[in-house]
């Protein structure tokens, strides 16, 4: 009988960009984020008779190529003389688009490795093994608003808020479902490298995550939007000033960006963050989501939309 687990992306409002141990996939920075409801990635691990190398099939596909990164996850949760194993995943979204699929994979992954061994390992483990897969994976193990912090020998990402505890409401806006050109992790390190303002970046975070914990805290949106756009904007600006420069955005980002400016300046409860892609991601109150999510389908260049409420950390579906 496989073992499943299932994992929603979570998506940055104070964002982690650049990495402190590229061995050990330690971020540079903390992180704050908000976990997903609608969007998921289930995993489900199996120990076929006789298999002599793991299989990974990706929406009912051979993924390949995907194989090794999560085979080395495999390996740090359940050692590496593990069995050899069959592993499906299926996510309902586009993967590899700036999406944080990444995140739900691996967070989906470790929670379903430990269930294969007993399922007794801590949160606080899960996270930190899931964060050597993809550093923002660490994240996904909870709900609702997050924040990763880092200690000395890893993470520790404790909840601000569950998920009913401040309902907003996320939607996405998707413009392009192609693969990205560079992924985060090699562009951070492009970063760390080249770009005159990573150091700014790095001594500004803890400002940031103080302000915007600070907001959660008192449920003040707008404190929130405000930490939240400036975050995203100077990440981007680390990305646009790095060489060569990394620039994820089209004509059809810039043009959510300014529907969503627009409605904000109506008065309608609203802000935008953007990860390493093309999608621009709406945060609003409840009552403006339908709002918000008409006005970004009517923009140019948007393919389709997709909305969320927040959502709980990764767990096992069903067992034995
Ligand atoms: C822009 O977690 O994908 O989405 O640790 O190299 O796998 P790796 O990076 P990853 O980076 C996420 C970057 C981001 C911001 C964020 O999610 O905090």
């Amino acid at each position: 009988m496989p073992i499943t687990a299932l994992a929603h992306p979570n998506i940055a409002l104070i964002k982690y960009w650049g990495k402190r141990d590229t061995g050990r996939n330690l971020p540079a920075v903390g992180s704050i984020s908000v976990t997903l409801d609608a969007l998921y990635t289930r995993m489900s691990l199996e120990i076929p008779d006789s298999l002599t190398e793991d299989r990974l099939t990706l929406n009912g596909q051979p993924a390949p190529s995907l194989l090794p990164r999560l085979a080395a996850c495999l390996d740090s949760v359940l050692g590496r003389e593990r069995p050899r194993l069959s592993i499906d995943s299926t996510s309902n979204f586009p993967v590899a688009a700036g999406l944080a699929s990444s995140a739900s994979a691996f967070a989906a992954c470790v929670v379903a490795a430990d269930a294969l061994d007993g399922g007794e390992r801590s949160r606080d483990v899960l996270s930190n093994l899931a964060g050597r897969g993809s550093g923002s994976a660490a994240r996904s193990l909870f709900g609702g608003f997050a924040e990763l912090r880092n200690r000395e020998d890893g993470v520790e990402v404790t909840t601000l808020l569950g998920p009913d505890e401040w309902p907003v409401e996320v939607v996405v806006a998707v413009t392009s479902e192609h693969k990205k050109a560079v992924g985060s992790g090699e562009a951070m390190e492009i970063s760390r490298q080249t770009s005159p303002f990573y150091q700014r970046w790095l001594d500004e975070q803890e400002h940031d995550l103080a302000v915007a914990r600070d907001a959660i805290a008192a449920r003040d949106f707008a404190a929130l939007g405000r930490i939240a756009e400036h975050n995203c904007l100077k990440m981007h600006s680390v990305m646009w000033t790095s060489r060569p420069p990394m620039v994820y955005w089209t004509s059809a980002t810039v043009a959510c960006l300014e529907t969503v400016r627009d409605l904000a300046a109506g008065g309608v409860p609203v802000f935008f963050t953007i990860d390493a892609g093309p999608q621009v991601k709406a945060l609003c109150l409840p009552e403006a989501a339908d709002r918000v999510a008409r006005a970004l389908g009517e923009t140019p260049g948007v393919q389709r939309i997709l909305r969320s409420k927040l959502g709980e950390g990764a767990r096992v579906l069903e067992a034995g």
